[in-house]
């Protein structure tokens, strides 16, 4: 009898190694459980269902991996298996490891196991939440909210109506914003400060005996989406400035609606995403508004702009549950911009005066000079007068210096203007007669004259004050007083001393400047090129080119100023 017993022992034990043997390749899922030591655990076999237990041709059994013994099926045992659960009344640490239920049949050809881990750890007392452990649920702002109570649905029966107990970081919750459900939390009038450490409490009684149950949530609160029509914030029936045949990229920036509710349409047909056209749209990335609304973008994509597609608006489209709303943007022609047009030009008219004015200030001169030589200059028509200039200087007392003077008046004012240049002078000392009154000479010959020329000697007024002079004087006057001769001053050699001077020249130097004289008497200085000689025939009137050579060539002219100085 016993060696019947212990042979059916041995073929038991040969069967289920064969089984085992045969239903290591048909594992199927793994589960983790978590619980922390002393409270109950249940784990059912996920299996089940696909199998049929009515017939009695399959079984359920349950084994700690690594003992060959089955879980007892005794009711009153810690850990024990009951149908497809498996149950520890309560969990302790010991019990942590791999357990695994295998589901055998009669015919032997239908093996079944699934094996899962149970993790028993030592709950930390004065944490309020063990982590490890901690169930995370979401909910919205809103006006309520459902927390749940997470893995209840064994310990629930007849007997079991569990009070359940909710705690908040370790504070028992009351107060109107809460309401207890079966096993679930309600919260009204939900904000993020509902965000935090949960923990729902129970008990169960079995067999007469009470187990502490208790579940840590983390719970975490988003902002829920206000119920309105989306936004678009960009365009805002604005209207931009392109150009023709380039390529022009505009968003349309949204909020509240989802990348399927936002699209473009030109003249009334929607814009495609296809990237053949010339004119497509391109979906960007949705990102998250701080109040919880989706942000979407969509450009729109014009590869070459066309004349048609001026003045015609492009609509950007959004909508949601909520409504739906509209935003164009229309193209115009790019103006060109007049201000800067103006200011360029304005700028560069200025440049041009500033440079003209330049040249004209350095060639002022030798322009002037070219353009009389050229033939064009008008002459003013006959005036009257017979002198091109009256030319007056000190005789002064003799020396060096006065000789220089008057080699210079004589000599050299003569053979340029005169012979080279064809001028008719009156030189005071040269063409009056000896003994004819000075006065009534000067005022006749300034009133023939087209200009008065004024040379002025280095020590003209240290040794002779020129109001002694009343020939000078009266020219002088008669200069101011008719401004319509114009009076040359010519110095000579190196610096005049006007202060010493009379006003009458000071005024004049003031008004016309002064010529400076600073050759020698070399051929050089005498000929009518040089700039000194230049700026001379500068302040004299204009000569016509005819009579220059005329005058120049003529032996007349020659014997009348040989006549005259006879
Ligand atoms: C194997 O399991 C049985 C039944 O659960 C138990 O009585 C026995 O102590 C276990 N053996 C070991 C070595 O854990
Ligand atoms: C199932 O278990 C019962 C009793 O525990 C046994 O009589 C039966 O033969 C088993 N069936 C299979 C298929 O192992
Ligand atoms: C073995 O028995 C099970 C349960 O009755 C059945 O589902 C399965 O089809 C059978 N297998 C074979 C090969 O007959
Ligand atoms: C929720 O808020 C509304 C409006 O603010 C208020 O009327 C209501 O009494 C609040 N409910 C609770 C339970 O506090
Ligand atoms: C929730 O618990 C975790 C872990 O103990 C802690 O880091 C966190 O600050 C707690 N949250 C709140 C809102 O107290
Ligand atoms: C733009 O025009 C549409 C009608 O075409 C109008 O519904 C919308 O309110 C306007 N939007 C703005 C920002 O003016
Ligand atoms: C539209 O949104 C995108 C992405 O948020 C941003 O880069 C872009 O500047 C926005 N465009 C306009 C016109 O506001």
């Amino acid at each position: 009898m016993s060696a019947k017993i212990l042979s059916c022992k041995i073929t038991a034990a040969f069967l289920s190694l064969i089984i085992a043997e045969k239903c290591g390749a048909y594992d199927v899922m793994f589960k983790h459980s978590l619980v922390p030591h002393g409270q109950p655990l249940v784990i059912k076999c996920s299996l089940e269902k696909s199998f049929n237990f009515e017939s009695g041709d399959c079984n359920l059994t349950w084994y700690k991996v690594g003992n060959q013994t089955a879980v007892p099926r005794d009711k009153l045992s810690r850990i024990h298996q009951q149908k497809s659960l498996i149950w520890f009344l309560p969990a302790i640490l010991e019990d942590s490891g791999n357990y695994e239920c295998v589901i055998s049949c009669r015919n032997l050809t239908s093996c079944s196991k699934m094996s899962t881990e149970v993790t028993v750890f030592e709950r930390t007392d004065g944490l309020c939440l063990n982590e490890k452990f901690a169930v995370e649920e979401v909910v919205f702002t809103s006006s309520s909210a459902k927390v749940v109570c997470p893995h209840l649905d064994h310990f629930r029966n007849e007997e079991n109506i569990l009070p359940i107990h909710w705690y908040k970081d370790c504070q028992l919750l009351e107060g109107k914003r809460f309401a207890f459900l079966n096993s679930d939390l309600m919260i009204f009038n939900v904000t993020m400060q509902d965000q935090g450490n949960y923990t729902c409490k129970t008990t169960y009684t079995y067999n007469g005996k009470q187990y502490d149950i208790a579940r840590d949530i983390s719970l975490i609160v988003e902002v829920s989406p206000p119920k309105m029509p989306p936004e678009i914030s960009y365009p805002q029936n604005n209207s931009i400035e392109v150009e023709l045949g380039s390529q022009v990229t505009v968003d349309c920036n949204t909020t509240g609606a989802d990348g399927f509710e936002v699209f473009w349409t030109g003249n009334g047909v929607y814009i495609d995403v296809f990237y053949v056209s010339r004119i497509f749209a391109k979906p960007n990335n949705e990102e998250t508004a701080y109040d919880g609304r989706p942000m979407y973008s969509v450009k729109l994509i014009i590869s070459e702009v066309y004349s048609e597609d001026y003045e015609q608006p492009f609509i950007c489209q959004a909508s949601n549950a909520f409504g739906q709303v509209a935003s164009y943007i229309i193209l115009k022609h790019r103006v060109p911009d007049v201000q800067r047009w103006l200011t360029g030009v304005f700028v560069s008219f200025l440049l041009l005066m500033f440079i003209i004015l330049i040249v004209y200030k350095i060639f002022k001169i030798d322009l002037v000079l070219w353009y009389r030589n050229s033939g064009c200059a008008f002459v003013s028509k006959e005036d009257g007068k017979i002198y091109d200039a009256c030319v007056l200087y000190t005789k002064g007392c003799g020396g060096s210096d006065f000789y220089r003077l008057e080699t210079f008046v004589l000599r050299i004012l003569p053979n340029v203007l005169e012979q080279q240049c064809g001028y008719n002078l009156f030189i005071l000392g040269r063409d009056d007669l000896p003994g004819e009154a000075m006065v009534s000479i000067a005022d006749e010959t300034f009133k023939q004259s087209r200009r008065l020329m004024i040379i002025l000697g280095s020590e003209t007024f240290s040794c002779t004050q020129l109001e002694d002079a009343p020939e000078q004087q009266l020219a002088l006057y008669s200069a101011l007083i008719r401004d319509d001769t114009q009076v040359i001053l010519i110095e000579m050699d190196g610096m005049q001393d006007y202060a010493s001077m009379p006003e009458s020249i000071r005024y004049i130097k003031q008004k016309h400047g002064a010529v400076q004289w600073k050759g020698d008497f070399s051929e050089k200085s005498c000929s009518a090129n040089t700039r000194f000689w230049k700026s001379v025939r500068y302040q004299m009137p204009a000569k016509k080119k005819e009579s220059f050579s005329e005058v120049y060539l003529s032996p007349q002219t020659l014997d009348n100023s040989a006549a005259k100085r006879n």
